[in-house]
């Protein structure tokens, strides 16, 4: 989608992190933007701290993982902009260990936000973007933990994985539409994602695993060090504007994406036509 300025952006988990890097860097571009998170208080001072001066900001506190809480948020925004034509499925909690230390509570909560949060996203809103006929982009947010896996993220990696799936076969659905569809891959961002916790319900409260607090210690100093949110946002608005199929953070990733892929090829070594 070329031409994006004074259109209509959706962003969820849009208070934190890459949804704000997102929804900061179409607000710079002159996108209007609706904003959707389930943490209330972060999303006011994240709406605040962006220059709205020339373009319309709302917010809309909403759990992507109710259909209930997507339909009712959708109606809202259509009837305040008029029109949707970007939508950003970035909402993303993570839960760790091994799979055989992972609750049902854990499987529920993760693929609940990661993967019905996008399912939740493309069923309500992908109508509003249909409707109108001029085309639109959908930008939804995996990891490489999308494209190759890391011990202890099953959970992550399953809804990760789907994301892609879903992102390559609608990209096939939607292009007689005029709409793109990008799949987001980062890989280290310095964000909340390791206090994902501080949004997850009580309903689904009984955690497999609780994180080893040293181990955790390492790894936030870790993701200290990784890109500004804002960079990503930046690439994301690149990635619609150029309407590609895959937006990559970080080159050092290739390859291990590389080996996966040999290591499925080499699968059809003794295969037969
Ligand atoms: N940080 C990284 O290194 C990294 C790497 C790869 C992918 N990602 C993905 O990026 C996305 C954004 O995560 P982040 O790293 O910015 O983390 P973050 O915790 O800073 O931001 C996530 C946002 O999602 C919101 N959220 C959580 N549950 C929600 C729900 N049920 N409904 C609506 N909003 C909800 C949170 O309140 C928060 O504002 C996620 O999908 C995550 O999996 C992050």
């Amino acid at each position: 989608m070329q031409d994006i300025e004074n259109r209509v952006a959706v962003v969820t988990g849009a208070a934190s992190g890459i949804g704000l890097g997102i929804a900061g860097a179409l607000v710079a571009h002159g996108v209007n933007v609706a904003m959707l998170d389930v943490e209330e208080n972060a999303l006011i001072v994240a709406h605040e701290s962006l220059d709205t001066a020339n373009v319309d900001v709302q917010r809309y506190v909403t759990d992507v993982a109710s259909r209930d809480a997507m339909s009712s948020t959708a109606a809202a925004v259509q009837a305040h902009f008029g029109k949707v034509h970007i939508l950003c499925n970035n909402a993303g909690v993570a839960a760790g260990g091994a799979v055989d230390e992972c609750s049902y509570d854990d499987w529920d909560w993760v693929l609940g936000v990661n993967l019905n949060g996008v399912i939740n996203g493309m069923t309500e809103f992908l109508p509003l973007i249909k409707a109108h006929g001029d085309g639109g982009h959908i930008v939804n947010t995996s990891s490489v933990l999308g494209q190759f896996v890391f011990p202890g993220q099953s959970i992550y990696c399953a809804s990760k994985y789907a994301v892609v799936g879903i992102s390559e076969a609608s990209r096939m659905d939607l292009a007689p539409h005029n709409i793109g569809v990008s799949v987001l891959c980062p890989g280290m961002i310095n964000t909340r994602i390791l206090s994902s916790d501080r949004n997850r319900p009580d309903a689904l409260g009984n955690v497999g695993r609780d994180f080893d607090e040293v181990m955790l210690k390492e790894v936030e100093a870790t993701f200290a060090t990784g890109m500004d949110p804002d960079r990503v946002g930046e690439m994301v608005v690149a990635g619609i504007v150029e309407d590609k199929p895959y937006i990559f953070t970080h080159a050092s990733f290739e390859e291990q994406i590389r080996a996966r892929f040999e290591g499925i090829l080499a699968g059809f070594d003794g295969s037969q036509d």
